[in-house]
């Protein structure tokens, strides 16, 4: 497996979308109005962590680009919780790329005690070789959650089997 070229495209949304993101904000501070959004972050999740989470569902690395959908993870942090309702909104009407799931675990946290809204997208990136299509998952959260989050993770939910994390 070729991992410099698979991630490639995962690399390139990543950046594309962290610019995009972080330009909602941009706008909202123009018009000197409430702005939902605190900060904006991205990343690729490591190699390491690609193989540990298929081994762990056991998605053959063949099935990777059709079943991790958090390979590009982009999280939107908010001030209060209300922010985050209109930062979804804001999702849903762009144009850019396609929501494919949503998953509200802020009207339904997690038994962790996990709160999040997770937006996965379909988001086309141009290549050289044409168009391709990656998953990405977006993660918007208050401030506050992203601090239990952070915590908790380091603490238990990398260690933990699945059944008790869902
Ligand atoms: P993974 O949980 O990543 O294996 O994927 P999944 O298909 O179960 O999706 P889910 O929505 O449960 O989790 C996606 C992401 O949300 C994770 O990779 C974490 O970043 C975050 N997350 C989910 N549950 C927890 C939790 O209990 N604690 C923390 N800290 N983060 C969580
Ligand atoms: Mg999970």
């Amino acid at each position: 497996m070729d991992w410099e070229e698979f991630l490639t495209p995962y690399k390139q949304a990543v950046d594309e979308l962290k610019v995009k993101l972080k330009g909602m904000r941009t706008q909202f501070e123009k018009e000197h109005t409430h702005c939902p959004i605190e900060f904006v972050t991205g990343r690729v999740k490591p190699v390491a962590s690609i193989i540990e989470k298929a081994n762990i569902k056991g998605i053959p690395l063949s099935r990777l680009e059709a079943e991790m959908q958090d390979i590009a993870g982009l999280r939107m942090m908010c001030q209060f919780v209300d922010d985050i309702k209109l930062v979804v909104g804001l999702l849903r009407r762009r144009n850019d790329f396609r929501i494919v799931e949503e998953k509200d675990y802020i009207s339904n946290k997690k038994p962790s005690g996990y709160r999040s809204y997770h937006v996965i997208i379909e988001y086309p990136v141009q290549t050289i070789r044409g168009e391709k299509k990656i998953l990405a998952e977006i993660q918007i959260r208050t401030l506050a959650m992203n601090f239990w989050a952070t915590i908790e993770h380091s603490l238990n939910y990398k260690y933990k089997p699945e059944s008790v994390t869902k």
